[in-house]
């Protein structure tokens, strides 16, 4: 027989960014859906991927000096090797600058206008190169800024063809309003269905004021949108305009999982493009929540976005994997805090499923050499055990379905609580001191290990390698990955008579005290850094410097004129220190100065190169040489 299918896709991210909880987030929890679904017994495809064009993308590599698609290829293993680590069992990564996508976004964009649904016009408005986004007056912030990131924006005017979404306003509002699981959660179904309802307009779709992106067919000077390539994604990775293999087998997909922030290109660029060249639609896009740490926005100035590499070396894989999905429920904003999460590790991992499995083993060996008795006597308690392990799996499946993985967990978490109790209750160390228990004693052990197997299979999805590493402990020879959704539902199939595995502690508890000593922000900060190639740091030419005068620029505060002497010349340097040090302070010291920087022009004075110095607070500490250091001396 035919497997269901079920097709899962997260966002495909920005090459270029550092990976950071937000996108574990996204991915982890595509993540546990798929792999409930394969343990229900469907057949999965789950797709992540890079989104690579665009002029931040252009830009960024030209600063590098190497092409985009250099820059894209040496930064693209940061995500593959980050869903190595956080164990993602995706079945494809698209990029895309994979060329079977290439052409297939030019066949669609070819496509709408062939119908008629795509023209060329002229746009003109307020554009945001960081976030490649046009605005309108009113959109504005502050006189001209993004209303997104609050940079400046600039008024551009450019040649580009529109694609009509205005014609499938109506279209698309009727669609929202059948299907009450287009769009998830219901808060952020009404959100989108009041913007429809404020007028569609039509949309620029391709741009004339870069290069790096996919052209325009019929057109090369003009490349598409970035929006129109990224989401084409999602069916040119099955495919498509093939529409036999696996587009005809898994679209349109079950879910894409994406975060607030991008769900109106979700639910009202993807569809409409959908209409227009006549597809179905996803079946449910789903926007979760946003994180903050300690309570601040994640942000590359603050410095404080945190690297998932760092907390999966520092606390395991399995415990991150839960923090995140067990603390907010999916659809809410949630907060990542050390406290929070070592508080979730030792307690509910480690004091309660860790400690069940130690407690039990324990007296597997204590009372029978580590061979697991069979079970034999029935009392009601274990019949208590058994419903309870039933109605959870029936809990979890329909949790899942709505993705809420928090009230699954919460479930989970119940029967662990009852089997603890069940021990309590049952006392096994006090059938042990009378041998006409004997059998009562291995039945009671018996529940629990089975309850335990049980339990390996319901956190499968969320922790797979603790649920490997559960049955390794109880010794089942079971296969996890040969499971369907009715087997789960069976208890006392554990087998008896084999010998445990080695027992190993699940969760090591975690000091709070030691860790909020060991830990600066400091730590967290220098791990997210972008490393860089010998190369790039064996170009930089830095020399010892000796100042041989300083003044004020005028009308300025930080910046300081210095003359500074570099052996075989004196340079002019422009150095942003006023505000630690007085000019006077300055003379005669002997510093550390990046020689070979471009000129440039600071406050209308040419800057031939940079002082070193070390920022403390809001001022300065210039790196000082002793005064032996000749000037013109390489520093490496
Ligand atoms: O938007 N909290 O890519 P992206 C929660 N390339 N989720 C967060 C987050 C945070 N602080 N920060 C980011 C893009 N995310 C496009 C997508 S799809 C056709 C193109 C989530 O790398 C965010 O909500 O900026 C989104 O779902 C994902 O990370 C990718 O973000
Ligand atoms: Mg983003």
């Amino acid at each position: 027989m035919n497997k269901p299918t079920f097709y899962v896709t997260t966002p495909i991210y920005y090459v270029n960014d550092i990976p950071h909880i937000g996108h574990a987030y996204t991915t982890v929890a595509s993540d546990v859906i798929c792999r409930y679904k394969r343990l229900s017994g469907y057949d999965v495809f789950f797709l992540t991927g890079t989104d690579e064009h665009g002029q931040k993308i252009e830009q960024a590599a030209e600063k590098q000096n190497i092409t985009p698609k250099q820059l894209a290829d040496r930064v693209v293993e940061r995500f593959k090797s980050l869903w190595i680590k956080l164990n993602i069992s995706y079945d494809k990564f698209i990029r895309t600058t994979d060329e079977y996508h290439k052409k297939c976004v030019q066949h669609i964009f070819s496509k709408m206008l062939e119908n008629g649904d795509v023209y060329i016009d002229e746009y003109e408005g307020w554009y945001c190169t960081p976030c490649e986004t046009y605005w309108t007056e009113t959109q504005l912030l502050d006189g001209n800024c993004c209303p997104s990131c609050r940079r400046e924006t600039n008024r551009l005017k450019e040649p580009s063809y529109f694609f009509k979404m205005s014609k499938y306003q109506d279209k698309l509002l009727e669609h929202i309003e059948k299907n009450p699981d287009f769009i998830k959660p219901a808060s952020r179904r009404n959100e989108i269905i009041s913007f429809i309802k404020e007028g569609l307009r039509d949309l620029s779709v391709s741009r004339v004021s870069f290069k790096w992106g996919i052209p325009v067919p019929e057109n090369k000077k003009h490349v598409i949108y970035v929006w129109i390539d990224a989401l084409t994604n999602y069916i040119s990775a099955l495919g498509y305009p093939n529409e036999d293999d696996l587009f005809g087998k898994f679209w349109p997909a079950n879910y894409h999982i994406v975060g607030k922030d991008i769900l109106r290109f979700h639910t009202v660029y993807w569809p409409t493009m959908l209409m227009s060249i006549g597809l179905p639609l996803p079946k449910s896009v789903f926007a979760h929540g946003w994180w903050t740490v300690e309570g601040q926005k994640m942000s590359k100035s603050l410095g404080n976005a945190i690297d998932p590499n760092w907390l999966v070396d520092k606390f395991g894989v399995d415990q991150i994997r839960y923090f995140l999905l067990r603390e907010v429920p999916f659809g809410l904003d949630g907060d990542f805090s050390f406290k929070a999460l070592i508080h979730r590790i030792n307690g509910d991992l480690s004091n309660d499923l860790g400690n069940l499995l130690n407690r039990t083993l324990g007296m597997v060996g204590r009372y029978f050499d580590g061979v697991v008795p069979p079970y034999t006597v029935n009392d009601e308690s274990d019949d208590k055990i058994a419903d309870q392990i039933i109605s959870t799996f029936h809990e979890i499946d329909s949790h899942l379905n709505e993705l809420s993985f928090n009230k699954a967990l919460g479930s989970i978490w119940e029967l662990v609580g009852a089997l603890n109790r069940y021990i309590d209750f049952s006392a096994p160390w006090n059938l042990a001191k009378d041998p006409s228990k004997r059998d009562r004693l291995g039945s009671v052990l018996y529940t629990v290990l089975d309850g335990i197997r049980v339990l390996s299979l319901m956190i499968y999805p969320f922790m797979p390698e603790t649920a490997v590493e559960i049955r390794k402990q109880i010794n089942t020879k079971r296969d996890i990955y040969k499971s369907t959704f009715d087997d789960l539902c069976k208890v006392r199939v554990l087998e008896s008579g084999q010998k445990i595995g080695e027992v190993k502690q699940l969760f090591p508890r975690v000091d709070e005290a030691a860790f909020n000593l060991e830990i600066t922000k400091h730590e967290v900060n220098t791990k997210q850094e972008e490393q860089i190639e010998y190369e790039y740091f064996s170009k930089m030419s830095i020399r010892a410097g000796k100042i041989i005068s300083a003044e004020k620029v005028e009308k300025s505060e930080k910046l300081l004129k210095l003359k500074v002497d570099l052996g075989d010349w004196t340079r002019q340097i422009i150095a942003g220190v006023g505000k630690s040090y007085t000019p006077d302070e300055l003379v005669g010291k002997t510093v550390a100065v990046v020689a070979n920087l471009k000129p440039a022009k600071l406050m209308g004075q040419v800057s031939e190169g940079m002082i070193l110095a070390a920022t403390v607070g809001e001022g300065h500490k210039i790196v000082e040489l002793p005064d032996t250091v000749a000037p013109g001396s390489v520093i490496k």
